[in-house]
């Protein structure tokens, strides 16, 4: 029988961490299980950081960003000496199961920690909605919430001043982030990582939509895919109309969660403790056509993909230049 769990969050933070976190330990005590935070991620667990967490420990952060136990990223988690430092540190403090909130480096370790015998569950939550098994990950509708807002804004000074605008958006390799804020934000040019890119093409379709009449523009694209300050410099060498490029960064892993992100994770932390409660174990929640479901932790970490898993693909050609 389960009587005490901890409860950590790892990886990039991603608002409604902390919403995830409120639910897991307001369901917990409901079901007389104490629950220890641990303190920035596995790195908490490897240096034995860990506080009892209470319904007044969480009770005002639902609607809180960032996360209140702190995260990390830990790569030395990998390594067989650390993971058993921290089972010791697990054993020690009596605890019977994890819950593991992150992404997919999250869940490799909840994995490890499952195959030496420490019961885990994961919770999908990073803004880059990439990860196995769920239609959205805790904060991705938040993420898309603040670029959309930042395209906005974009807008009012590039349509001014007659420019194109490039705007890079996180995700990592994943485009699901870059794809519905640009259509939220009507980008008129959307670059992803699961379409083929090349700059020359690029040019192509813009000298095409300036011919058409296109005064301004902004063109969405995922990190990673290219130098955005040297693209700038090439569109406008090549168009001879100003071009601008703005990297968001940070920015949008931060914020208030927005109402979807609040209720997934609370759904989610309802149903992680009961799984446990139930004797499940290597274990990671998602949500499919809006039912709350599970999979094996490693059925996650084998369909890890680089590319976006919605069939969105099909709006960027009809609703851009
Ligand atoms: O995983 C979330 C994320 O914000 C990615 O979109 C981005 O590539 C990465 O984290 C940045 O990581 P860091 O904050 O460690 O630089």
């Amino acid at each position: 029988m389960i009587k005490k769990i901890g409860v950590l969050t790892s990886g990039g933070d991603a608002p409604g961490m902390n919403a995830t976190v409120r639910s897991i330990v307001y369901t917990a005590l409901n079901n007389n299980i104490e629950v220890l935070g641990i303190k920035n991620g596995f790195l908490g667990l490897y240096n034995d950081t860990m506080i009892p967490l209470y319904q007044e420990s969480v009770t005002s952060l639902i609607n809180k960003g960032g996360t209140f136990l702190g995260s990390c990223r830990f790569s030395k988690f990998k390594l067989k000496e650390v993971q058993k430092k921290a089972k010791n540190n697990i054993l020690n403090r009596k605890i019977d199961a994890l819950i593991v909130i992150g992404g997919d480096g999250s869940y490799i370790g909840a994995q490890c920690l499952t195959d030496i015998g420490i019961p885990c569950i994961g919770i999908p939550s990073t803004i880059d909605n990439d990860v196995p098994g769920t239609d959205y990950t805790i904060g991705y509708f938040t993420a898309l919430e603040t670029i959309v807002g930042s395209i906005d804004k974009l807008r009012d000074t590039t349509s001014s001043h007659q420019r194109i605008s490039i705007i890079e958006i996180m995700g990592r390799y994943c485009g699901d982030l870059t794809l519905l804020a640009s259509i939220a934000g009507g980008c008129e040019f959307i670059i992803i990582p699961e379409m083929i890119y090349k700059k020359e093409l690029l040019l192509l379709e813009i000298q095409k939509s300036i011919k058409k009449g296109t005064k301004h523009a902004i063109i969405a694209i995922t990190e990673h895919i290219c130098d955005v300050h040297k693209l700038a410099k090439y569109i406008q060498q090549n168009t001879n109309q100003e071009t601008r490029a703005t990297v968001l960064g940070h920015i949008q892993r931060g914020g208030i969660p927005v109402v979807y992100d609040r209720i997934l994770a609370s759904r989610m932390g309802i149903y992680a403790v009961q799984l446990l409660v139930k004797g499940h174990q290597g274990k990671c929640i998602g949500i499919i056509n809006n039912k709350i479901i599970h999979n094996d932790i490693n059925y996650a970490l084998q369909h890890m993909t680089k590319s976006c898993k919605k069939n969105w693909l099909h709006m960027i050609k009809n609703l851009t230049n």
